[in-house]
């Protein structure tokens, strides 16, 4: 409901110039540990994708719980996507540009054709690791039902470079 969204929505820390100057910190952990706020946002990521996934991918590593919870409560799988160097044999491989430098995240072979995966993570900044996470179960021949994120940092302008995003609260 609106009111447990907004009550979960107060309990972001909200931190000035961290981890640098200029940038406006937002921890999730105050609404992480709220029992009822925990329950809220991972039943607002899911719902507008019920019954259209059957594999939750949670990018590392503030993607994991809740992905993990939404795969719970819907009686889905649930697949992590790992930075590189995590997972011995990674079924899939996908580079990317960040401000500064490149990044690479990897998937582990759990994936079948007929799967579809509903991305969830943290926080939308750049767009730039949603963007390669669609990238990359693409490159594994599944569908991507859909990517669903806590916040979006809409200055920055993400959702040009990911493509379409369920986002609960934006700031
Ligand atoms: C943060 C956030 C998202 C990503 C978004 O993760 O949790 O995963 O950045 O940024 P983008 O839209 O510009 O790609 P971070 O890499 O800081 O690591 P963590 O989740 O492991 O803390
Ligand atoms: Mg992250």
């Amino acid at each position: 409901s609106p009111a447990r969204l907004a009550h979960a929505e107060s309990l972001f820390a909200v931190t000035p110039d961290f981890p640098e100057p200029g940038v406006l910190f937002q921890d999730i952990s105050p609404v992480l540990a709220d029992p009822a706020a925990l329950r809220t946002i991972a039943e607002g990521l899911l719902a507008p994708f019920a019954g259209s996934f059957d594999m939750v991918a949670g990018i590392e590593a503030r993607g994991f719980t809740l992905a993990g919870m939404i795969a719970a409560l819907t009686g889905t799988g649930f697949m992590p996507i790992r930075k590189a160097g995590k997972l011995p044999a990674p079924a899939g491989r996908v580079e990317y540009t960040l401000e500064y430098g490149t990044a690479v995240i990897e998937a582990p072979d759990v994936l079948q054709p007929q799967h579809r995966v509903l991305i969830v993570d943290d926080v939308l900044a750049t767009g730039g690791t949603l963007a390669a996470t669609r990238e990359l179960i693409g490159q594994l021949d599944c569908e991507v039902a859909g990517a669903a994120v806590v916040l979006e940092i809409q200055a920055l302008g993400g959702r040009k470079l990911c493509g379409e995003v369920h986002a609960l609260f934006q700031s």
